[in-house]
């Protein structure tokens, strides 16, 4: 029985992956490390620190931890920048309609997101009111692919992990969800986010009746 939703943001809900990717690109840039979009594909879902961890790595260097405090403050701000008009028009096709469609289900809804500006984009771009509980970059000390986040936003909910169901662009993120024993719906292209149950490219090939015939058992 699926009893709880629970969704990422960045690039499930709202199209901001694109500003993330922007941001650490001039970081990147700085660095003197190519940075492609494939690349940023291993950076998605993970927090803020990782992702700088994982950008050296590309780069094959390493820093002290005052400069790494400095860039991450500085990826933030840029990111925060690019942002700052992002209103209604940042939610993803099909997004609203499957959310609603779902707000009417008893099940709750949950956001579960690694980045410590959630609030503010779901208030923004006025996904709040959908969502019974949110668990942010803030309260989490395992970032995805480790389970933590979406056992939290479980026990927020009341409910049983095998009877949750996780929304993913990321592949950290299906990683997180299958290891808290989790069911997943992977959204996005294929191979990346091949550990998830199913995966659509957007939320207008979603609707809450496929559920029945994917499960089962709703
Ligand atoms: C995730 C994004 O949702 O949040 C990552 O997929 C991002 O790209 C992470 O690094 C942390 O976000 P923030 O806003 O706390 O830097
Ligand atoms: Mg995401």
């Amino acid at each position: 029985m699926i009893q709880c939703f629970i969704f990422d943001l960045d690039g499930v809900l709202v199209n901001t992956s694109i500003y993330h990717f922007r941001a650490w690109q001039k970081i990147a840039l700085q660095l003197n490390i190519p940075f492609t979009e494939a690349d940023n594909e291993r950076l998605k879902g993970l927090s803020r620190e990782d992702s700088l961890q994982t950008l050296l790595q590309v780069g094959g260097m390493s820093i002290g931890q005052e400069e790494a405090e400095a860039l991450l403050n500085q990826k933030n701000r840029i990111y925060l920048d690019l942002i700052a008009q992002i209103d209604e028009s940042a939610v993803l096709p099909g997004v609203r309609i499957v959310l609603s469609r779902l707000k009417q289900s008893a099940c709750p809804l949950v956001l579960a997101s690694s980045s410590k500006n959630a609030k503010f984009v779901i208030q923004k771009t006025g996904l709040e009111d959908f969502f019974n509980e949110v668990v942010d970059g803030h309260q989490i000390s395992k970032p995805k692919p480790n389970p933590e986040i979406f056992l939290t936003a479980a026990f927020l909910a009341g409910v049983q992990a095998k009877n949750c169901l996780v929304f993913e662009d990321a592949a950290a993120g299906v990683k997180a969800a299958k290891s808290a024993g989790m069911r997943c719906i992977g959204i996005g292209e294929k191979e990346p986010l091949k550990e998830a149950d199913f995966v659509f490219s957007d939320f207008t090939r979603f609707s809450p009746e496929i559920l029945f015939e994917l499960y089962r058992s709703v």
